[in-house]
């Protein structure tokens, strides 16, 4: 663990006992995933930081490691953004709001906000990865002087998949951030005003100083190395890159040992680490 970054407490009562949170708002994202806005039992406040994540339990259906989606400073509500993959998200897709779910958490370690202040942000997201990223970038938006520039890119496989693009038009037009975005493809008669390609390919005509440059890469595993390739060229060493790793989790507190990288153990750990950090464990990347 970083010691600069000590992760909040859990909020949650026990390591092991969920607590029954209200779901208050649901709404579309993609036809494929939802945004559920949550309110813990008497509007206690989670306690997370960006880059923490809960575990999410329905009766029946087991438990998933969620990324918590929004700021700290929402106060009394927080949000989760839920692909559908299987069992457990599959029927939370079909809850509504007024109805319940067990939340354990926040665990694992935050984004290293002590580290990154004064820096100017560099935050590459791909597809759902930009769920866990919009928790640091509303969090930039609540306390602009703590960071410089900060600079977004966000890629997504088409236009349709593309999460929070409201909010996306909105970044794009604040003068806090440089915001870009791109799809892998367009189909015919579709509406949008992105770039088409890869988010690697927005990166070489950035104009970076790697001395005061720090990268926040989450996203799908396969653009990792990519990515990491691309910041290389612009100078930026393995000491102020940052990334957010997923592995299959049961028990979300370093207990099963499911979600192990060499001696790490993901969910304590990390889920965020600097990629000095784990660039040489086999199967990190
Ligand atoms: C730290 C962390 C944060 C996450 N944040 C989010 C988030 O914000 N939003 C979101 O939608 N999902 C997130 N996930 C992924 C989510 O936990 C998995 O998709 C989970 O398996 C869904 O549970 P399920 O019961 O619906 O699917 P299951 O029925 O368990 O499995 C569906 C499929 O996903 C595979 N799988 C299970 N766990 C993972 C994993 N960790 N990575 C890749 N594949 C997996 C299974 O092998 C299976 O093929 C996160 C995972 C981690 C580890
Ligand atoms: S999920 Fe059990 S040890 Fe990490």
């Amino acid at each position: 663990m970083n010691p600069s970054t000590p992760p909040a407490e859990p909020r949650t009562p026990s390591l092991y006992l969920p607590v029954e949170c209200e779901i208050v708002a649901v709404s579309d994202l993609t036809p494929n995933e939802k945004l559920f806005r949550l309110r813990l039992p008497g509007g206690a406040v989670l306690g997370h930081l960006p880059g923490q994540f809960v575990q999410v339990s329905l009766l029946g259906w087991e438990e998933a490691p969620i990324s918590v989606a929004s700021s700290p400073g929402r106060g009394a509500f927080f949000e989760l953004g839920v692909r559908r993959a299987g069992r457990l998200t599959d029927a939370m897709h079909r809850l509504k709001s007024g109805e319940r779910v067990g939340i354990r958490g926040p665990y694992g370690r935050p984004f290293d906000l002590a580290r990154m202040a004064g820096q100017e942000l560099l935050l590459i997201s791909g597809g759902c990865g930009l769920a866990p990223m919009r928790s640091l970038i509303q969090y930039c938006e609540e306390h602009p002087e703590e960071f410089g520039r900060v600079t977004m890119l966000h890629g997504a496989r088409s236009p349709a998949e593309m999460l929070f693009r409201d909010e996306l038009d909105a970044w794009e037009a604040s003068a806090r951030f440089a915001c870009s975005r791109t799809v892998d493809r367009v189909t015919d008669g579709e509406r949008y005003n992105g770039g088409v390609g890869l988010v690697t390919a927005l990166i070489p005509p950035l104009e970076l100083d790697p001395a005061r440059t720090v990268a926040v890469i989450v996203g799908p595993p396969v653009m990792y190395r990519a990515v990491i390739a691309e910041l290389r060229k612009k100078g930026l060493g393995p000491e102020r890159i940052v990334v957010s790793l997923e592995r299959q989790m049961r028990c979300g507190v370093g207990k099963c040992g499911h979600c192990t990288i060499e001696h790490l153990y993901c969910c304590q750990d990390g889920p965020v680490f600097w990629l000095d950090e784990i660039e040489h464990m086999r199967g990190a990347l």
